[in-house]
């Protein structure tokens, strides 16, 4: 039998960053969206360019450098949102602008104070306004999962009508089973009188942990394509993870009639890049991406897959880009080994200056830690970039006096705009000394919602990977810093927070502000 293609559209930077604290600089996003590239997610929606400036310039950035992904800019029904996206893809090869109305009773009543009527002119109105610019628009009926069946049926065939090439079924408020939403989803396809002229798509969100089973289900019903993200990231519970929607319709290739485009050894490099730039750790038992997806802990599970590997396992962990923990470099490896070792890893070095600030900062770690692994590459490189970004704050030095039974005392110098400053503070703990050093010299303080450590790999000389998260006006950001010293680890995170606070405009979300 043969296939038919499901197009892979990817949300992380978008949908993905609207979780809160999981903002990114626009470098962090251009290393991500090159990834997804790579990976041949077939369209990346690289953000929502009327929400700010700095969303407006990523998606600029991101549809001027990727070349084999279609790059799409969310707008709501407006003429700034869709004049701004289409200003924003414009360079793309394959650009996309993704319009959306809400068409649920409660969202049209409450939200948008909007009748039926007006939802569909308005709808019609935004789709023809888009298509002046590009061929390629999608439509979403935001909360289709609670709108009725009647109403979706007219505004879908209005909004194909009026030219819009997909049709974006999302599951807003993750309310839906995957029975009820495949049904739904077949049945607009069986009724809607122009449905061949569109591609269907689904958007689902967790609330009830159902995301990936109700796009599969719609899947089942002729949705022919997927709206995810990596790692499931996304607003409040998250999205249909990405890897578990691809691994799934590989895997149950008996069972779909479609196939991905996806190459999906850039699986979990992906989903540790992502992890890192926003500071969401992945959990240990998450499908495909967990640190325990492959591992075999029984026994008897043990036993058998050494017997036989498919006796436990349905994939093969290095089809989904895991690496065996290999020993890849060592203090003697040289600048050549490092650099192809990063490109294996998907990290490419923008200039010869990268290469040798990467060099020296691997040669530094080495001399502190024998075995360096591909997850000590990759948090070398993050906590290097994030370093080099926007950076007002750069952390100098920092020592720390701790002895049984006195409290600990730090000192912390800065660099702020070329000037150093040093601080002094006694704290509960070691890091909580640090952290007062820093809030001392940055001369402002913040809430501090989250402060966890996690060894990069195994043994006392494991790197430690620290994420904070801080709440300050309203504002959640994250910060990550990673050293073998795990004060250092903390100090550079709480720099790195303090960095992003100091920098990031406010972005505004989709589904606020809505009225038209
Ligand atoms: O969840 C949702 O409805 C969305 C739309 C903007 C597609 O994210
Ligand atoms: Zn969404």
């Amino acid at each position: 039998m043969s296939k038919q293609r499901l197009i892979i559209f990817d949300t992380t930077l978008r949908d993905g960053e609207q979780s809160p604290g999981a903002s990114m600089t626009q470098e962090e996003k251009i290393r991500i969206a090159l990834m997804l590239e790579k990976m041949r997610v077939d369209v990346i929606e690289a953000g929502f360019p009327i929400a700010s400036p700095g969303d407006f310039e990523s998606v600029k950035a991101i549809a001027g450098i990727v070349k084999d992904s279609t790059v799409c800019g969310l707008a709501r029904a407006l003429d700034k949102d869709i004049d701004r996206a289409a200003e924003a893809i414009k360079a793309a090869n394959s650009g996309r602008i993704h319009t959306f109305i809400a068409t649920s009773p409660i969202h049209m009543q409450n939200k948008l104070r909007m009748t039926p009527d007006q939802v569909v002119e308005q709808a019609v109105y935004a789709v023809k306004r888009a298509r002046n610019y590009t061929d390629d628009v999608e439509f979403s009926c935001e909360d289709a999962g609670r709108s009725e069946f009647e109403f979706l049926c007219r505004v879908i065939e209005a909004a194909i009508d009026a030219g819009a090439r997909t049709i974006n079924i999302p599951d807003t408020v993750g309310y839906q089973i995957p029975s009820v939403f495949g049904d739904i989803v077949g049945r607009l396809i069986q009724t809607i009188p122009n449905a061949d002229k569109a591609i269907f798509s689904v958007h689902c969100h967790n609330d009830l942990g159902l995301a990936v089973g109700n796009s599969l289900a719609a899947v089942m019903q002729g949705a022919r394509q997927v709206e995810c993200t990596i790692n499931g990231l996304g607003e409040r519970a998250g999205n249909a993870s990405l890897e578990e929607i691809v691994m799934a319709v590989r895997t149950r290739a008996d069972v779909f009639p479609v196939e991905t485009r996806i190459d999906t050894t850039h699986i979990v490099p992906t989903s540790r890049l992502v992890s890192s730039v926003t500071g969401f750790p992945v959990q240990p038992n998450k499908a495909i991406v967990g640190a325990n997806a492959f591992a075999h802990e029984s026994g008897i599970h043990q036993d058998g897959v050494l017997k036989h590997r498919e006796t436990y396992e349905i994939m093969r962990a290095q089809d989904v880009g895991w690496s065996d923990n290999k020993i890849v470099l060592g203090k003697h490896s040289g600048r050549n080994a490092l650099k192809t070792r990063l490109q294996d890893l998907g990290i490419e070095l923008a200039s010869e200056a990268e290469l040798n600030l990467a060099f020296t900062r691997f040669k530094d770690l080495a001399d502190r830690k024998h075995d360096i692994f591909d997850e000590d590459l990759m948090v070398l490189m993050m906590d290097a970039r994030s370093g080099q970004a926007d950076a007002i704050y750069e952390l100098v030095s920092s020592h720390v006096c701790s002895t049984t039974g006195e409290a600990p005392e730090a000192r912390v110098t800065l660099r702020a705009n070329g000037v150093e400053n040093t601080a002094t503070a006694i704290g509960g703990g070691p890091v909580d000394a640090v952290f007062k050093c820093i809030e001392s010299v940055v001369g402002e303080s913040a809430n501090l919602t989250l402060y966890s450590v996690n060894n990069i790999t195994s043994g006392t000389d494991a790197q430690g990977e620290v994420t904070v998260r801080l709440e300050k006006a309203g504002r959640i950001i994250h910060g990550h810093g990673a050293d073998t010293d795990i004060v250092v680890a903390s100090a550079k995170a709480y720099v790195d927070a303090w960095n992003k606070l100091a920098s990031q405009s406010l972005r505004d979300h989709p589904q606020h502000h809505q009225g038209v």
